[in-house]
């Protein structure tokens, strides 16, 4: 189902953080978000989880108005977010930890199935299944985070940063398991501050500025002429 976020202003309290913001995802598209850091990023995809109410502006998912709508309600209609430095239950093990995650109406039925999938996504975490989440790598720790999201069964997963700190290689990895994420069919909006690893996960990307979109990218060609790299990333890519 396609992702419609049109004119969107949200915010906390009196301060308004995204100011008419509008972006679009294709049915089984891929996304990208960057743009400089505390410009509104995060607080899009609190604003699309219903965590944030918005102030002006629509959200619709395939046909459902989700403009405002509960958290529950934009997990029932399909929109998973993993969120920034998600932390899981410390003591919770893996297997558990991905159970939880199966507790949408819809995911529960199919969790069987949901948990084939993440192990063949992450094959790290069957191996990893019987321990405490608090014992992860970094890098683990996020693939159980992005698992635990797939356990629900969406039909559009949210990642924010989900490279945040770890280091070069293991990102990488990182990317790829992503990716075949991807190719399952989930919709995916991913933030990250990794251009080149967006390039490689997502056919459009938005850079986010001042909340707002300063520039739509549908082919990585016109990111090479323009020099929004060596703008805002010049040391990373
Ligand atoms: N809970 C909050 N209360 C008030 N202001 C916040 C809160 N969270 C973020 N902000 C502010 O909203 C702006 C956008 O933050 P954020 O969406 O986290 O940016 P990004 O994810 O792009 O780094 C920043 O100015 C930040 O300080
Ligand atoms: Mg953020």
């Amino acid at each position: 189902m396609r992702l419609s976020v049109e004119n969107l202003s949200a915010g906390y309290g009196r301060i308004e953080v995204l100011h008419r913001l509008t972006i679009e995802v294709a049915e089984g598209g891929a996304v990208g978000l960057f743009g400089p850091n505390g410009h509104g990023k995060t607080t899009l995809l609190r604003t699309i989880s219903g965590l944030i109410k918005p102030v002006a502006g629509r959200i619709r998912f395939g046909e459902a108005d989700l403009t405002g709508a509960a958290p529950n309600a934009v997990v029932d209609a399909g929109i998973v977010h993993v969120a920034q430095a998600s932390v899981l239950f410390p003591r919770m093990t893996v297997l558990e930890a991905l159970t939880l995650g199966a507790y949408p109406r819809a995911a529960w039925p199919h969790r069987r199935a949901s948990l084939d999938k993440v192990f063949a996504i992450f094959p790290r975490l069957a191996e990893r299944r019987s321990q405490a989440c608090r014992t992860l790598s970094g890098g683990e720790r996020q693939m159980a985070a992005i698992g635990v999201g797939l356990m629900g069964c969406p039909r559009l997963l949210m990642l924010d940063e989900p490279t945040l700190g770890l280091a070069p290689k293991i990102r990488q990895e990182l990317a790829q398991r992503i990716a075949l994420v991807a190719e399952t069919g989930v919709g995916l909006i991913v933030v990250d501050q990794d251009v080149d690893l967006l390039l490689a996960l997502c056919p459009r990307l938005y850079l986010i500025e001042k909340g707002t979109v300063t520039m739509d990218i549908k082919d990585r060609s016109e990111l090479r002429h323009q020099d929004v790299v060596e703008r805002y990333f010049g040391s990373t890519v």
